[in-house]
Parts: structure tokens; C-alpha cells; sequence
């Protein structure tokens, strides 16, 4: 039998995940994949549920949720992916087997995309969890048309209209630039200097400096915005983004990826991105999820979305407390951790 080794969370005080464990090895459900896993990103949510255990609905727990790599086996009714088809996916909530902190684990066909030979299976990892966040903030929740032509191929649905993303220098910020981009709006982004080539290589019509004071006014210098996406989300990037658009006069929308924790003026509309268990991937967003799977699909093959860039950890599944503790501490800057599930040790 094939061995499946896991990072399984014990309880809500999780401690220390490392060794992996042993776990059973799944089969795949209608709709559903096997994969083998090859490489695994680690995200900032992953930190906080070390932390509190707040968004875990269930223990033991198998974390993780970006994955790239091989099919293993395919369930009934599945049609497009068979054995050894390279692909990249995002975890769909509910149990264990859809943990990407694993060997083997399932995936559902909605919300797995196929990989061109040119993209890494590292590379790939980095991709899932960050475009559904800007994908769902961007299209879902601000509205904006999937641009998307008849042909399946990445097609602009606007014209000369502007986009601001706040935060182009994480992973959800990038993504958001490039899912702007594909659109076909302008866009003014904001980055720490550091990653101004990084935000200017996705793209990006004009970059500002965050920290620049005087950020906002030069902003609403250059254009009047109705639309923006803020990747950072703390109080002042959210404050920074509502004073953008409320400046403009007409309604304003921002998608969030993190709770608001001021208030709006009425002319701007706030919502908050949920890309991980709720929207798209909860009963009865079916449609959601199939069209943003196309896209993601369309955009990885033609080759508009940059993955963003790799620290690739030692010794499998084993250093994942060590990737923790670099989140928790705020060291993973400019970079995503990338786990390798089959070097794992038991
Ligand atoms: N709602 C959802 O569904 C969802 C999904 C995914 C992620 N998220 C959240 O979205 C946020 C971004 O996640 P991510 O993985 O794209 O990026 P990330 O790894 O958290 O990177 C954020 C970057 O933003 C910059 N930044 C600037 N000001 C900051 C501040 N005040 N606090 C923290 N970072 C600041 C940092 O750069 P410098 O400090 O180096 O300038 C940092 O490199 C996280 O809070 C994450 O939890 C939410």
C-alpha cells in the first residue's frame, strides 16, 4: 500500500506539528481527484490557526491549502484530468482528505487546473489561494465582469477605466494586478519600495510608495477611482483606500481581506473577502467556482499569471513549525514558503 504521510493538528493548542504521521490513504468521490502532492505553499492563515485554532472547524486537522502536483486516481464522473496530469488546486473545506499538508490528498475537479509544462510545480503552489482571494474580491464581489471571450481565452471587459490595488507586493496583491490587468483596467498600485520592479514586472500602470505620506492626494491626482482592492487590510491601508474613493464623488467599492475595523461613508460599499470556506467554494456557489476555475485556467495557460516568488523549505512536511515560527514573526517577506510532501521522513 501506498503510505500517506500528514501534518496532523492534534487540538486547538497545536504545539508542535513535525514529525508527520502515517494516515490512511483516500479515495477519491464523484468529482474528485487524488494527487500526489509535490509541492504545498504555506499561507499567513496557517500562522493563525497555530495561534488560536479560530477558523479550524474540526480536530485532528490536516492543514494546508495550495497544492501543485501529479494525479494519482480519478473519481466517478470525472472527465478532462487523468493519471499523471500535472495540475495545481485550492483546497475545498470540509475534511481531512483535502488537506494539502499531506502525501496523497483529494481535490475537487472545480477548483483544479491543468499546468503547462513551462510552469514549476513550485511555482504553481504559490498560485491557488492567492488568486481565489483577488479573483473573488476583484470579479465576485466588486463586480467586475470574468473577462473572459467565447473561445475560453482572457479577454478585457473595460476600457480606460482605473483600478487600484493597495499591497501589489503580497501574493493576494499581485494576483489582484494581474486579474485587473486581464480585465482591462489601469492600474495604480501601491508596494513598499523595496518590491517596486516585482509590482512593476505584473504589469502595474503607475506604483506608489505606502509609506509615502502623501500617498492618497497623489492618488486622487492621477485618477478618479470607483474600484479597489485592498491587500493588506489593516486599519490605515483600509482608511487609505476608503479616502480614495470617497474623494471621487460617484459610488465606491473595496473589497477587504480582513474584517473592516472603521467605518465607511456611504458612497463606498466595503466587503470582505472569505476565499478559503465560505464563497466560492460553499453550497450553492457552484457556478462561482466553475467560472473562476475557467479563468484561473485560461490566465495559468496563456501564461498572465506570475507566480509569486519561492523559498523552498528542507526536509518535506518535517519544517513546518520552522515556517510558522517565520510567519508568526513576520519573516516571510516577498516570498512564499514551499513545502515538498514526498521528501517527508515518517
Ligand atoms: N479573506 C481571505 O479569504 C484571505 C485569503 C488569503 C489571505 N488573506 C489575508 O490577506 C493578507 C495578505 O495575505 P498574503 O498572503 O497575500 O500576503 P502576506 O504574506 O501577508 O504579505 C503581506 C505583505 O504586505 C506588506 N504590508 C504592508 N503593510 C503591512 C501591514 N501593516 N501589516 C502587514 N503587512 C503589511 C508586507 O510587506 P512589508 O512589510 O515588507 O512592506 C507583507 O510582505 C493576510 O492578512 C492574509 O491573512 C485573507
Amino acid at each position: 500500500m501506498t503510505q500517506n504521510l500528514a501534518i496532523v493538528a492534534p487540538s486547538v493548542n497545536w504545539g508542535h506539528l513535525a514529525p508527520a504521521r502515517a494516515i490512511e490513504l483516500h479515495k477519491p468521490g464523484e468529482g474528485e481527484l487524488l494527487i500526489k502532492v509535490v509541492a504545498t505553499a504555506q499561507n499567513p492563515v496557517d500562522a493563525f490557526h497555530a495561534d488560536t485554532g479560530w477558523i479550524v472547524p474540526f480536530y485532528p486537522n490536516v492543514p494546508g491549502y495550495d497544492g501543485a502536483g501529479t494525479v494519482a486516481a480519478v473519481g466517478a464522473g470525472v472527465s478532462g484530468f487523468a493519471v499523471h496530469y500535472r495540475v495545481a488546486w485550492m483546497r475545498p473545506s470540509g475534511e481531512n482528505g483535502y488537506g494539502t499538508y499531506q502525501q496523497y490528498c483529494l481535490a475537487k475537479v472545480s477548483g483544479t487546473v491543468h499546468l503547462p509544462s513551462t510552469l514549476s510545480l513550485d511555482d504553481a503552489a504559490t498560485l491557488p489561494l492567492a488568486y481565489f482571494t483577488a479573483a473573488v474580491g476583484v470579479y465576485t464581489l466588486l463586480g467586475v465582469p470574468l473577462p473572459l471571450d467565447e473561445a475560453g481565452k482572457v479577454a478585457p471587459v473595460v476600457a480606460g477605466e482605473w483600478f487600484l490595488v493597495w499591497g501589489a507586493n503580497s501574493p493576494a496583491g499581485a494576483a489582484a494586478v494581474q486579474l485587473a490587468k486581464a480585465a482591462g483596467f489601469q492600474v495604480i498600485a501601491t508596494s513598499n519600495q523595496e518590491n517596486f520592479a516585482y509590482v512593476k514586472s505584473l504589469g502595474t500602470d503607475v506604483i506608489l510608495d505606502y509609506d509615502d505620506l502623501d500617498v492618497v492626494d497623489k492618488i486622487q491626482a492621477i485618477a478618479s477611482l470607483s474600484l479597489a482592492f485592498d491587500a493588506i487590510s489593516q486599519p490605515s491601508t483600509s482608511a487609505a483606500c476608503i479616502a480614495v474613493l470617497s474623494s471621487a464623488g460617484a459610488a465606491g467599492k473595496l473589497a477587504v481581506v480582513r474584517p473592516l475595523s472603521g467605518t465607511a461613508p456611504d458612497n463606498v460599499a466595503v466587503q470582505h473577502v472569505l476565499a478559503r470556506d465560505a464563497d466560492p467554494f460553499s453550497p450553492g456557489h457552484e457556478h462561482e467556482l466553475e467560472g473562476l476555475t475557467r479563468l484561473w485556467q485560461a490566465l495559468v495557460s496563456e501564461g498572465r499569471l506570475r507566480p509569486y516568488p519561492v523559498h523552498a523549505m528542507p526536509l518535506g512536511l518535517n519544517s513546518v513549525d520552522k515556517g510558522i515560527e517565520l510567519q508568526k514573526r513576520e519573516q516571510v517577506r516577498a516570498q512564499t514558503l514551499v513545502y515538498h510532501p514526498q521528501f517527508t521522513q515518517g
